[in-house]
């Protein structure tokens, strides 16, 4: 029997498919062409068009001959609660990919059978059911003792698209992600829109795996998200970004931070001097400036980031997997990150 490629590492820039509408298979192939070797996508038919993610995936795995294995491919889930929220996070046009009448852990469950159908459209998606049952360590304790098995058709990523409106609530859903986990449909499981550090601690404390991503809009509203990142890196000092007091735990983290809004929320950060001056000592355009700096962690010590990136135009495509991968072979050196990360948060 032939032996399965080693699992792809989260890349540093994953393609941002929102916003595409019916373009989104021809880009997603396109950006696969220009060298992207992932996806970030949602179940949320308002802003995303999931199925489409996958035909632009099939299309790019056979023509470039890529394995599953190769390609990374992460999506977020929305729970809609009647009783909880409005049905205004979802366009209700088309169809639910779940009843937003049925219970937390039944959303989850319908919203990922789904997901996982429309990102393998070739492939022969297993009974998730089943394989929750016999793999969930909550549901069946003897399974804590069993190696999570590695299925064929698997999600690298896996996010909860926001908090629901309570604790407990979010708790449910999570429960689910992990059962995903342990049943090898899921490699890491992760959170989106979640500003407050108190709640990604209380949350990162309650879970029994614990979350691998955080998405969230990187945007001065929000403080560039200053007092979540100690949260997120292993080492970083908590006097360089100090969380409030009573969230700080001893204990490592190694949350890979994932920005959106990095070009269109930060216009004064991509036309400040600091940029520009990198830009032409580096010749590179203003965001490959930002995504670069963004991909090296903003230069924060243990702080793992991925950049999100929806362009639309081949060229920019390009820049973006260029100014990655070219940072990642070759760091920038402290001084040349300072210089940018003071132009962001003032250190
Ligand atoms: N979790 C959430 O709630 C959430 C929310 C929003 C977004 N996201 C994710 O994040 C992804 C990225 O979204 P985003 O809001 O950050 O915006 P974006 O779609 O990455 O980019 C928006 C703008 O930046 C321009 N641009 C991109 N690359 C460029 C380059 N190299 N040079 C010059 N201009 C460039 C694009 O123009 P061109 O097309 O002309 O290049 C576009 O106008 C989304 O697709 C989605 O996957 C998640």
């Amino acid at each position: 029997m032939s032996k399965r490629p080693a699992l792809l590492a989260m890349p540093r820039i994953l393609y941002g498919t929102a916003w595409k509408d019916t373009r989104t298979s021809d880009l997603v192939y396109e950006a696969f062409v220009q060298g992207f070797r992932g996806v970030d996508t949602a179940a949320q038919r308002k802003h995303y068009r999931e199925d489409l993610v996958g035909a632009g995936l099939a299309r790019a795995c056979r023509e470039l001959q890529l394995q599953r294995e190769e390609v990374w491919i992460q999506t977020k889930y929305v729970v809609l609660l009647t009783r909880f929220t409005p049905l205004s996070g979802q366009d209700t046009k088309g169809p639910l990919p779940y009843d937003p009448a049925a219970s937390v852990a039944d959303q989850v469950c319908a919203s990922f059978v789904s997901s996982l159908t429309h990102l393998h459209p070739d492939a022969q998606i297993p009974d998730v059911r089943a394989l929750l049952a016999q793999y969930a360590v909550r549901a069946n304790p003897d399974a804590a003792r069993t190696e999570a098995p590695r299925q064929v058709v698997y999600l690298d990523s896996y996010l909860l698209h926001s908090p629901l409106p309570t604790l407990q609530g979010t708790l449910e859903a999570w429960v689910v992600m992990e059962a995903l986990v342990d049943a090898g449909l899921v490699r890491h499981i992760g959170l989106s829109n979640v500003y407050d550090p108190h709640i990604f601690a209380m949350l990162f404390e309650r879970a029994r795996i614990k979350p691998s991503v955080l998405q969230n809009r990187w945007h001065s509203s929000t403080g560039h998200d200053v007092s979540l990142l100690a949260l997120l890196s292993p080492v970083l000092s908590p006097n360089a970004f100090p969380p409030p007091a009573d969230v700080l735990e001893a204990q490592p983290r190694g949350v890979a931070y994932q920005p959106f809004w990095t070009l269109t929320g930060n216009q004064r950060f991509l036309q400040s001097d600091a940029v520009a001056l990198v830009s032409s000592q580096r010749g590179l355009t203003p965001a490959q400036v930002v995504y670069a700096f963004v991909s090296q962690g903003m230069g924060l010590p243990g702080l793992t980031t991925c950049v999100l990136s929806g362009t639309t135009d081949t060229q920019h495509m390009r820049e973006a997997v260029e100014a990655v991968r070219t940072a990642e072979l070759d760091p920038w050196d402290d001084a040349e990150l300072a210089s940018l990360r003071r132009e962001v948060y003032g250190e």
